[in-house]
Parts: C-alpha cells; structure tokens; sequence
C-alpha cells in the first residue's frame, strides 16, 4: 500500500511486517462474518498486515483455520493464550487501524459500556487508532433504542460506524441491518487509514451525487454509451455519508456495490438522470454531478431490432441534443446557498489547455466549483486513483494530488463544506 498509516501507537509492532499498515480485523458472531473473509483478502492482497480477532461465538460462522490461512497468523478469541505477549494489550496498542465486520447488536454494546471479557473487546480498549464498526443485524435490533443509544454514544467518542445496507437478511425477510459489501468496508477503510475518521461536518446536510454513464438507445438492444465506471461518483457518495451526509445517489448503469447508508437511484437515460437528480436537488444543499450524461441522443428509438442491410449500407442514425443537466441545476437552485458542482473531462487541443478548457466550462455551466480531468490517453477512466484540480467561480484553483478516488472525494466536499458554512 503506498499512503503512509496515519498511526497514534508508539509500541513495537507485534508482526515482522513492520512498514505494512496493521490493521485489526475483529469479527462478531454474525451469519455475514463469511463476508469478511473476502474484506480479509482485500486487505492482505493490498498490502496490509492483518490480525483477525473473532469472538468465541462467530467461530460457530468462520472457524480458525479459514481465519488463520488468510491472515497468515494464528488467531486466538480469549485472554489466555501467548499470554506472555500480553496479546489483550499489545494488539490494540500496535494497530493503525480496528475495523469490527461484521458487528453485531451484543459486541456494539459491549464497545460502548467498556466492557473487556475477551480478546476483541480488550483490543477495542486499548486501541488508539481510528476504529470502524460495520454493524449487521436484524432490523429491529438495529432500530432498538438501545442500539441506537449505544451507536451514538461510539460515534460521540469518534469511532465510524457504519450504516447498514438494506436488503435480503437473514431468511426470508429484509430491511436495512445487511453488512455493506467487502468492497465498500474496504474503500471505507483505505481512506480511514489515510485521513483518520473524518468530522461528521456534513451531518443535517442532503447532498445529490450522479454517477455513471448514460445509455442512449437505438433500438431495444443497442445503444450509445460512454466508459465511464461510476467509481469517481461512489466514492464522493460513500465520503458524504461517513462525513454524515444524508446522500441520495443518481447511478446510472454502474456496476458497483451500494455504498453503505446511502439512497441509490438507478437511472439509464440522460432524460430520466435529469428527471431524477431534478426531484432530489429540490431539497438538496449541495448537488455534485459526477456522472457522464451522453449530449446526444437517437432522434428515435426503434422498437424493432435495427437490421443489417443486404445490399451493404449502414443505417443513417439521426441525433437530437439531450438537456444540460448541470446548466438547469446552476441557473435555476432549489435555493440560493445550494452548491452545484460539476465534472470536467478533458484533453486539451488547439483551442485551450485543460485548464482553459476548464475556466471556459465553468463559466458556460454557471456552476459553483468544477473538477477538472485531463483524461489524455483515456487516463481515469475506470482507475481506482483520481487526480484533479478544482476551479471556483473567484478564480480559485485547488490542485488535487494523484490518491485514491475517496480522497479526491475529500477535497471536493471539504471545499463544498466550506461554502455550505
Ligand atoms: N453534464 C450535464 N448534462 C449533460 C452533459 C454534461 O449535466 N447533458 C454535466 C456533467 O455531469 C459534468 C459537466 O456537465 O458535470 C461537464 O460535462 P462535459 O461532458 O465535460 O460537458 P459538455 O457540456 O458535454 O462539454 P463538452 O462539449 O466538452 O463535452
């Protein structure tokens, strides 16, 4: 992993893998520890030294062996074994990061009451390092008020913990109590490692992202489309909520998980994208169009499948122009403090640099902030990392360094939080 651990421990690390970032895996005894696994794998194969700290009970999902062959270090659940490591003690201390997925109603609990009666909650006491608790549960334990107490009193003392996804739990019934994807607890904890757990300096605030590219049909199976992946988009929606954001996300045609507590609203078309962040914008304080809306489209759509002609000629496709999304958002807000930001994706040619290009857009669009990226040679594109410069309407610049599509997402939204104040 290339981003240096943002570690408050002073002690010895207890692996010989010293320059790795270490994380502490712990897992509570829930049916998606299986989840966990995957999130294991993610870390190790990106460099990261990992410890995993089951409790008693989810051994009864994941056994030790699944546990001990992924990490490449033996795991123990209880106090008393290697005491002379002082392992309740010297795990916590040494870790950069503790991250509990899943975590359940019982082990939140005991987090919030200090309670110690094994190898995890011992580690979550002496941790100093920035802690992230990914709850899963049946809804009504997570609705409980006593979940619900025990939720803020950790978020009071700074730790992160996450929304649960909605969606199939458990047999046959759903709600929201589902552990978020691996991916996502992942990206979440990559950029934690980074910048620690950021301020909830978002939280009462409803921001609108869009991502994606939209789909312009031809006929029932074919359409116009553009390559971008949604990841710029996912990762700005996943920052808002860990900032405390309540978010609704525009995808459209992204093939990623949900970011954990966050409205995702699927959308094909440049029409039905406009249709859509139009109704979420009107209680918005800040819209971010992130996605990549096609300016064309078919003139008409057939509703047969387009043939191929025998004598050799190629269809004649009529285009019409599709609205401007950022354009209508900018001229016409929802209210005067609402903060509109819009995309730039450029190359740079004989009529400007990127950046020219840029100022000239952010003019044309008439939005608040736009982020630029010059995606010569189809740079960005599908990439986990991002590099931007942001331009505002006084002239203003913030370079973006090369980093992960989340700490790009940062930057955007500590100059949205700026204007918001
Ligand atoms: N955008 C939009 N509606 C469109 C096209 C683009 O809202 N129909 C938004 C994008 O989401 C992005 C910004 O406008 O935030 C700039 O997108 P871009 O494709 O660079 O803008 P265009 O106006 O299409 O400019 P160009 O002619 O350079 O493609």
């Amino acid at each position: 992993m290339s981003q240096p651990p943002t570690s408050q421990a002073t002690s010895t690390p207890l692996s010989s893998a010293e320059s790795k970032p270490h994380v502490v895996l712990g897992v509570a005894a829930g049916i998606a520890a299986y989840k966990s696994c995957e999130l294991l794998r993610r870390f190790t194969e990106s460099g990261h030294d990992v410890t995993v700290v089951p409790t008693a009970a989810a051994l009864e999902f994941v056994g030790t062996a699944t546990w001990s062959a992924l990490s490449g270090k033996p795991v123990s659940t209880d106090v008393w074994s290697d005491v002379h490591q002082v392992r309740h003690v010297r795990i916590g201390q040494t870790a950069d990061l503790v991250v509990v997925a899943p975590a359940t109603a019982d082990l939140l609990a005991k987090a919030a009451h200090g309670l110690a009666d094994d190898l995890l909650t011992n580690t979550l006491l002496t941790a100093r390092c920035p802690v992230v608790f990914a709850p899963a549960m049946h809804t009504e334990m997570w609705e409980h008020p006593a979940t619900v107490a025990n939720v803020a009193t950790l978020r009071a003392r700074g730790a992160l913990v996450v929304e649960p996804a909605e969606g199939r739990l458990t047999g046959a019934d759903s709600g929201k109590g589902r552990l978020p994807e691996p991916e996502e607890i992942f990206e979440l904890c990559r950029d934690v490692l980074v910048r620690g757990v950021s301020a909830p300096d978002l939280a009462g605030r409803h921001v609108v992202v869009s991502a994606g590219g939209t789909r312009e049909y031809l006929d029932p199976v074919r359409f116009l489309g553009n390559r971008s992946s949604g990841l710029q988009g996912y990762a700005l929606a996943r920052v808002a909520a860990a900032r405390g954001a309540e978010v609704t996300l525009i995808a459209a045609n992204v093939a990623l998980p949900d970011p954990a507590g966050v409205k995702v609203v699927s959308v094909e078309t440049t029409e039905e994208l406009r249709d859509a962040v139009m109704a979420a914008a009107a209680s918005a304080d800040a819209v971010v169009m992130a996605a990549a809306p096609a300016d064309f489209r078919p003139l008409a759509v057939s509703e047969a499948k387009i043939k191929r002609a025998t004598d050799g000629t190629a269809p004649d496709i009529a285009l019409t122009q599709n609205p401007d999304i950022l354009k209508s958002l900018a001229a016409d807000r929802a209210h005067p403090g609402q903060v509109v930001v819009g995309f730039a994706a450029e190359t740079g040619d004989a009529t400007g640099s990127v950046l020219e290009l840029g100022r000239a857009k952010l003019a044309r669009k008439g939005c608040d902030l736009l982020v630029v990226n010059d995606v010569s040679g189809g740079a960005v594109f599908g990439e986990p990392d991002n590099q931007a410069v942001i331009l505002d309407t006084d002239g203003g610049a913030v370079e973006v360094p090369r980093g992960s599509k989340s700490a790009v997402a940062q930057v955007i939204w500590d100059q949205v939080a700026t204007r918001l104040e």
